[in-house]
């Protein structure tokens, strides 16, 4: 697989870096659709509003787009995504993978299955747009589950610098009480695993050339302080490996707090700004306020943010 990432990626480099030329996206989160009755709907209706007020050219979901992983509740989704006026890349989220209605649940956290088929042809589309764009095939085998997972997995470059979407999610089942998936992070630390699809990613040096490198993911590598990693992000060891692969220059983008922030993603410290480290940038729910993160990338290569 390693040579055909840097074989893919060199190439969309090679026909796709315009280092210098500005540009704009803009990334949404935690949708939800299925939650409140028709509240969330409306909220992404707004939501989907401002992004067409701006100059953004593609908007990454970050996640937990439906409430309870159930195919209405996908279709809905896609059909409301489906009137972005640009290109969205969704993410898959801890809500997106183990359907349950009421307390009635599937065996298995198969979300990943109905991701993959819903979104088939818009990642079809993404690849005939963006020249490179790969994404990961499934199924893949995961040993420790022992359950087929659809990883998604995808990356491409696009004006000089890299968009790479990661799945971490948990195919485990929620703590005690609780329907659906576990809200901690999983590495998937095995073969075609997400850890070591984004690991060969990276030493095929396909983003090396990249003037900025964007990740985009449910978890956030740092979690609000009085919540315990291990429950409901990456445990210390897991943020360890993490630190190790995530050494390029930009950040990751996430959801899952429900909340607005950006600062470092390693810092233990209290929101500062960050200098010279990975950073985070957390996007509120678009369930409970519409709230758009709005990234310029000017010529210079300097990164703003606006979330409104
Ligand atoms: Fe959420």
């Amino acid at each position: 697989m390693r040579i055909l990432l840097a074989a893919l990626l060199a190439c969309a480099y090679a026909r796709t870096a315009k280092a210098g030329e500005a540009f704009t996206f803009a990334v949404l989160s935690d949708t939800h659709i299925g939650h409140g009755g028709d509240d969330a709907a409306r909220r992404l209706k707004l939501a989907i509003d401002k992004v067409r007020s701006t100059d953004a050219e593609f908007v990454f979901i970050t996640g937990d787009l439906t409430h309870s992983a159930r195919p209405e509740q996908y279709a809905q989704v896609k059909a409301l995504f489906d009137t972005f006026t640009i290109p969205y890349f969704p993410v898959l989220g801890n809500h997106d993978i183990w359907p349950y209605h009421e307390n009635v649940e599937d065996k298995l956290p198969d979300g990943d299955l109905l991701f993959e088929t819903t979104f088939g042809p818009v990642f079809r589309e993404r690849a005939s747009r963006f020249p490179g764009f790969l994404k990961q095939a499934g199924p893949v085998w995961d040993p420790e589950r022992k359950v087929e997972s659809y990883y998604q997995n995808y990356a491409f470059v696009h004006k000089g610098c890299g968009f790479v979407a990661l799945d971490w999610i948990s195919r485990r089942h929620a703590i005690l009480g609780y329907p659906g998936a576990h809200a901690q992070a999983d590495l998937h630390d095995f073969p075609d695993g997400t850890y070591r699809w984004a690991e060969e990613l990276k030493s095929s040096g396909a983003l090396a050339g990249a003037q900025r490198v964007f990740v985009f993911q449910h978890h956030p590598l740092r979690i609000r302080w009085g919540i315990p990693d291990f429950l409901f992000g990456f445990s210390h060891g897991e943020k360890g490996k993490l630190r190790k692969l995530f050494t390029g220059d930009w950040g990751v983008f996430a959801g899952h707090h429900h909340r607005a922030w950006k600062g470092d993603a390693f810092d233990e410290q209290p929101e500062v700004p960050v200098i010279g480290g990975l950073r985070q940038v957390e996007t509120g729910a678009s369930m409970s306020g519409s709230m758009v993160t709005l990234v310029r990338v000017a010529e210079d290569g300097k990164v703003t943010l606006r979330q409104f």
